[in-house]
Formats: structure tokens, C-alpha cells, sequence
């Protein structure tokens, strides 16, 4: 059974991740298979075969895991079962660690247990869902961003663009902050802090002016936040000259960062907006205010979804829509982007680097980590999938240290910044790397020459057998049919050929 990167996301991809899934109750061997579909979606699944018992319990089993499926026959539990256990579990380079002590790493000098957080939001904002959060693994929580003025949000306040599995590619939202008093929130700091005493709190807020920037700091710090988070990058603001619109002037960063310094000694990060050209002149101006680190990406701004026969774009709140925050799996290579700008920055050398946009599982979390990022939040992917996707991101992150060597987490932050270019002139030019069909596994569908013939320079037709062949002298070794090949059937050949 030969499934590849693309074909494991098949075995899965009618299943709906349920919550007290019926296929674990059915289980005969009490293998958990909703947790192992479950690591297969986010891209975990050697973890998940590392977890597996052996023998292969599943080979000879009637599946009554399949029948019990709220999708019944539609997911073909032991199949990806079975692609664990004999596919995966054979290639493994490591065993499954048993401890977590890897993931151990601290956001300036504070101890934090794993590098996830979750991002500032509705995920993290009352004292029960802090808990639930914390008892699931998460290391902490960067809390609803606190203001002192009052918040009424909007119905409906969210809207998504799917991809073709039904997941959510990308995601708007036009909510703005905590809508608890600023003593509320104080009073669930105090309560965290008392009953999860190990976990991080980051405080977010947002003042009006300097005299509350400096206020909430002093309050946050003095009910038990660990660090600050300066929300200069909120785009869904209902007033001129708050979140994102400070976030574009770096002498409001500087001066804003400095009033919350004025209030609290504890650490501050500065989270930043992506809605700019670069992101580097308010991160400098960010450490001269006297900021210890910074966050990003914030959400970009967006619209999406305009009602063909309404001609209102989404979410429609009584016949109008706004521009809102774009966030989710879709953001992510912008995030990355400006994350390898910070890292790259000389002048923020030293300053912690909390990255987010898109997070869902533990590989993108390591982009993040590796170019820069000290730590990882998230949103989107925990308002989706909920705070168990932590399960994946731990074990996922704490299998891959262990099979590649790395003792601790730290040891790969910024391992990518050196081969990042800012521009593309810095790249070689002169050579091509073709690419290889795997006629094995080719299943004929002639995607590839389609591409090629309409996307591409015309170097690919099919044999008799519907087999690609390549016409060297036409390629340029774009890799366009790479990409699209359904079945993963067309890889690099890896040799670099210099062009005459
Ligand atoms: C519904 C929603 C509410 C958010 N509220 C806040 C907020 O109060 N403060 C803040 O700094 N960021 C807020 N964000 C932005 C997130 O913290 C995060 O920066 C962004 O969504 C990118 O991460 P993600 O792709 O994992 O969601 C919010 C995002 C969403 C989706």
C-alpha cells in the first residue's frame, strides 16, 4: 500500500474528527483509532505508529470500528490503521521519547513547558476555558486582549473559506476585545495564577492613551501575569488610532511600548501587525520603547464571500460587512515571511520571537521555530479543531527532536534564517533539476500534462500506457507537475543539470 504525503490525507479526509468518537468505543483492542486518524490529519502519524502496539492487532479484525462510524463505510478506519502499523511503524528512526523534556524552553527567562501558547482570543478567555486549556498540555495562554472601554461585538462576527475536505482554509473575523471589565479579568489572573502556578500567563491589552497603557500593565503584572502582550495590531478596531493603526507608526509603537513600561517590570512583547510593507521598522521602535520581545502576525486585513444575489460580503450583520481578520492555515507563509524578517533583523537580536498565523499541527510549528520563533501561538486551528490538537503538536515536535538528535527545542530556533533571501536575485540561476516519474505508482490520470501543456512550457505528454514522458529540451524544471500529481507520483530527481 503505497500512499505517500498526499495519500495518507485520503484515509482521513471523510473523517469528522468527532468528540467521544463511537470508533474508540467499538475497538476491540482499545486502540484508540479516532486519536490515530486524528494524528494522520495533522500530520503526526509517526508518532501515532510509534504508539502502536505490535503485532498488528488491526489485520485480522472485522472492523467494528467502521460500522460504529457516525459516517459508516465512509471512513476506512483500519485501512489507515493498518497503513500505521505496517507502513509507518517499519520506517520510524526513533522511538516514541518518554518524557517531554525537549519541549522545555522559556520565553525570556520564563520557564514555559513546551512552546505552545494559545493566542490572544476568544480561546483563551474566561477562567474554565484557561483551565481546560492548561489541563490538555497547552503551556499557556496569551488572555483576550483587556481594554478599559466597553466592547459590544458584532452578529454574526465570522466568516471561512474552505478547502475541498470541508476544513477551513482560511478564516475572517471582525471581533474586537474582551468584552469582562478590566477587574474581571484581574480577578481570573489571580485564579489561574493561584491553581496553575507552572502555566504562562501573557497578558494582552490595549489602552487609549498613555496613562492606560501604563495602568493595565501595572494591573496585570501586579494580579500574576507573567509578561505583557502590547495588542498594537487588532484590524477590527470600531475607533481611529487603537490596535492596527499603531501598529503602522513606529513612533506609537515606541511610545506606547514605553507607557506600559512605565507600569510594569515584567516582560513585554510587542505584538505587531502584518498590515504593512515590513514589519521591521515597528519592531525596532517596539525595543526602543523598552520591549523584551515580539508577536506575530496579528490577523490581515480582509473581505471575502460577497453574496452573489445580497451583494453583502461575509459575515453580513444586518445587511453590511466590514473589513476584517484573515487567519488560518492560509496565512501561514505570510507569517512566516515576516517571522524571518525579525529573525534576520540584527538590531532585535536577543528579543523573544512568538510566532503565529495558520499553526495546525506540529510541522507547521516547527517552520516557525526554525526560522526564529521561540514560541508558537495559536487560534484558528483550536476554535476548529479544539485544545486537544495540542496532543499532536507535542508529540509530533517531541518524536521529531528525538529522531533528528535535538536534545532541546532551542536547539532549532533560526536553524532556517541562513538559506532565507529577501529577494530573488540572491539565487542561482544557471542549472535545473528535473523532474522523476514514478511509473510504479503513476496511476495515468494525466494531470501532469494537462498542467504542463497549459500552465508549464509543453514538456510532458503520456505513452501508450498513460505514462508521462519527458521532453528534456522543453522542461525547465519549474516542478509545476510535481505539485499537482494527485497520487505523489512525481518527486525531484536531485541532480542540479547546468544549462549550456
Ligand atoms: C476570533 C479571533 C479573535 C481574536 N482576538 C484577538 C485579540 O483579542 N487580541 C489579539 O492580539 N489577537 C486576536 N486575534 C488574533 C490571533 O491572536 C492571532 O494573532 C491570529 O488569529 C493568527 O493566528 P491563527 O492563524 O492561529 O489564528 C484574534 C483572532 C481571531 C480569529
Amino acid at each position: 500500500m503505497f500512499l505517500g504525503e498526499k495519500g495518507k490525507y485520503r484515509l482521513v479526509q471523510n473523517c469528522v474528527l468527532c468528540g467521544a468518537a463511537p470508533c474508540d468505543t467499538a475497538c476491540p483492542e482499545g486502540l484508540a483509532p479516532a486519536r490515530q486518524l486524528r494524528s494522520i490529519w495533522f500530520d503526526n502519524e509517526k508518532s501515532a505508529a510509534a504508539r502502536l502496539p505490535m503485532p498488528n492487532a488491526c489485520a485480522d479484525c472485522s472492523a467494528p470500528c467502521e460500522t460504529a462510524c457516525l459516517k459508516c463505510g465512509e471512513v476506512p478506519i483500519q485501512k489507515a490503521m493498518r497503513f500505521l502499523a505496517e507502513e509507518v511503524k517499519p520506517t520510524l528512526a526513533a522511538d516514541m521519547p518518554d518524557s517531554e523534556a525537549a519541549l522545555q524552553t522559556d520565553i525570556c527567562g520564563i520557564p514555559l513547558e513546551n512552546p505552545f501558547l494559545l493566542a490572544s482570543s476568544v480561546v483563551g478567555s474566561n477562567y474554565d476555558m484557561c483551565a481546560r486549556a492548561f489541563a490538555a498540555g497547552w503551556a499557556g495562554v496569551s488572555f483576550k486582549t483587556i481594554c478599559a472601554f466597553p466592547i459590544h461585538e458584532a452578529s454574526p462576527r465570522f466568516s471561512a473559506v474552505y478547502s475541498g475536505d470541508g476544513s477551513m482554509a482560511g478564516f475572517k473575523n471582525i471581533e474586537q476585545l474582551s468584552d469582562h471589565s478590566v477587574a474581571e479579568n484581574m480577578a481570573i489572573f489571580r485564579q489561574l495564577k493561584k491553581d496553575y502556578p507552572q502555566k504562562f500567563i501573557l497578558a494582552s491589552i490595549m489602552g487609549r492613551n498613555d496613562a492606560e497603557w501604563t495602568e493595565l500593565a501595572r494591573q496585570c503584572q501586579e494580579n500574576g501575569a507573567d509578561a505583557l502582550e502590547l495588542n498594537f495590531s487588532c484590524p477590527n478596531m470600531m475607533e481611529e488610532g487603537l490596535g492596527s493603526d499603531i501598529g503602522q507608526v513606529p513612533a506609537l509603537v515606541e511610545r506606547f511600548t514605553a507607557a506600559a513600561r512605565r507600569g510594569a517590570s515584567i516582560p513585554i512583547l510587542a505584538k505587531l501587525t502584518p498590515n504593512v510593507a515590513r514589519m521591521s521598522p515597528a519592531a525596532e521602535a517596539a525595543l526602543s520603547g523598552g520591549a523584551d520581545g515580539l508577536s506575530a502576525i496579528n490577523t490581515i486585513k480582509s473581505l471575502m464571500a460577497v453574496d452573489p444575489d445580497t451583494y453583502v460580503s461575509s459575515p453580513d450583520v444586518h445587511g453590511k460587512s466590514a473589513v476584517g481578520g484573515y487567519s488560518g492555515k492560509a496565512v501561514k507563509p505570510i507569517a512566516l515571511r515576516f517571522i524571518a524578517e525579525l529573525g534576520q533583523n540584527r538590531k532585535l537580536r536577543g528579543m523573544h520571537l512568538s510566532g503565529m498565523g495558520g499553526v495546525e499541527n506540529w510541522r507547521d510549528a516547527l517552520e516557525f521555530l526554525l526560522l526564529g520563533a521561540g514560541s508558537v501561538q495559536v487560534t484558528t486551528a483550536v476554535m476548529q479543531y479544539g485544545y486537544r490538537i495540542i496532543e499532536d503538536l507535542k508529540a509530533g515536535l517531541n518524536y521529531y527532536l528525538q529522531a533528528k538528535g535535538f536534545r532541546h527545542v532551542s536547539e532549532v530556533v533560526g536553524l532556517a534564517l541562513a538559506a532565507v533571501s529577501d529577494t530573488t536575485d540572491a539565487l542561482e540561476r544557471g542549472s535545473i533539476v528535473y523532474p522523476k516519474f514514478n511509473r510504479k505508482t503513476c496511476i495515468g490520470c494525466g494531470r501532469c500534462e494537462i498542467s504542463c501543456l497549459d500552465g508549464g512550457h509543453q514538456a510532458i505528454h503520456l505513452d501508450g500506457q498513460r505514462r508521462p514522458i519527458l521532453d528534456a529540451k522543453k522542461c525547465v524544471g519549474c516542478h509545476l507537475c510535481v505539485l499537482v500529481c494527485p497520487t505523489d507520483s512525481i518527486g525531484s530527481s536531485g541532480k542540479r543539470i547546468c544549462q549550456a
